[in-house]
């Protein structure tokens, strides 16, 4: 018998294998092959495909096929690809998901088009879905608004980095928006794509803001002490002078440390900044607050009936602020 969270890996295995599979064929490498190279790239690196997997089990929690929606998981992983080459460039982060990102590369022009082939191709696969029309219109629509707020949120990211002081109120607005709403969008765009009730839809959207929310908290934890694992930057955050949580716990404490925004430091001066930062308590703050949203969330799960998926889905808003990388 496996142990608890091996099984759990077992389970998420499963399924981002058929995401995968789905990856290669429906997105497949074209001429001109200098911008298809360039596409494909972070794709094909990997990533843990946590989103369209939730989808998948929110579609079998409803007692769905999951092959009917495979198209839109795959969009939104698409989607989400297409936030991180952008982002990337937003960020001047170097690595990701264990390799080179996109602008360094190839070039922040043929990254930006990069991005925006992802994004198209994303509304394109969303209409593959074996579903009734009337629900594909309404969860396009979800799509585009979730994109919309993608955009919001990352303009919010950028523009505290300039300012002094930011609330925590406001960085759970930033969150919610770049981040939330696509984990959002990943489980409640199945039951919008089956048409299911109007409170199942919703709860399933609640579920993924709140955890969503503690996902974005629990990277930026792993961004601190997650060196060698998140196959990203170390300390970026940090450099970059962003207001997660941590800093703006530090920043009401008076412990902000002297490599805040500074753009570059050393290697031993990001790690006598992240010991500072675990010794006054900031990273358990933040930690605790991820924890805090994940059971808000896990308590809209209450709509469906009990199922194995069901059990699933709450393993997974656990393992959001639980994994490692
Ligand atoms: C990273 O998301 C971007 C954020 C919203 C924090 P993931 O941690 O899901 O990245 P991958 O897809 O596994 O690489
Ligand atoms: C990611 O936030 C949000 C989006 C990509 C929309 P981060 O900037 O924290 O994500 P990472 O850490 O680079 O993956
Ligand atoms: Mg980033
Ligand atoms: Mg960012
Ligand atoms: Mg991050």
């Amino acid at each position: 018998m496996l142990g608890g969270y091996e099984r759990l890996k077992e389970e998420i295995s499963k399924r981002s294998e058929i995401v995968e599979r789905a990856i290669a064929e429906l997105l497949p490498e074209k001429d001109p092959e200098g911008l298809y190279k360039a596409t494909r790239h972070l794709l094909k690196a990997g990533g843990k495909r946590l989103r369209p997997v939730m989808s998948l089990i929110v579609a079998e929690a409803l007692g769905k096929d999951y092959n009917k929606i495979l198209p839109a998981a795959v969009a939104i992983e698409t989607i989400h690809n297409f936030t991180l080459i952008h982002d990337d460039i937003m960020d001047r982060d170097e690595l990701r998901r264990g390799v080179k990102t996109v602008h360094v590369l190839w070039g922040e022009p043929t990254a930006i088009l990069a991005g925006d082939t992802l994004f198209a191709e994303a509304f394109y696969l969303l209409t593959l879905c074996d579903v009734e029309a009337k629900n594909l219109v309404r969860a396009s629509r979800m799509l585009a608004e979730v994109c919309v707020k993608i955009c919001e949120g990352q303009f919010l990211d950028m523009s505290f980095e300039s300012r002094e002081m930011v609330g925590e109120e406001e960085y759970i607005e930033m969150v919610t928006k770049k981040t939330s709403v696509l984990i959002a969008a990943s489980c409640s765009m199945p039951a919008v794509l089956f048409g299911e009730k109007e409170e199942v839809i919703n709860a399933l959207w609640d579920f993924g803001i709140s955890c969503g929310i503690g996902f974005q908290i629990h990277d930026d934890v792993l961004d601190l002490i997650g060196k060698d694992k998140t196959g990203k930057d170390w300390g970026s955050d940090l450099l970059e002078g962003k207001k997660t949580l941590i800093a703006i716990k530090a920043f009401r404490d008076g412990n902000i440390p002297e490599i805040f925004g500074k753009g570059k430091a050393t290697p031993e001066e990001i790690e006598e900044a992240v010991n500072m930062l675990k010794e006054k308590g900031a990273i358990e703050y933040a930690s605790l607050k991820a924890e805090e949203f994940v059971k808000k969330g896990k308590e809209k799960l209450g709509i469906l009936p009990d199922s194995e998926a069901k059990r699933l889905l709450i393993e997974i808003a656990d393992y959001l602020i639980k994994r490692d990388y």
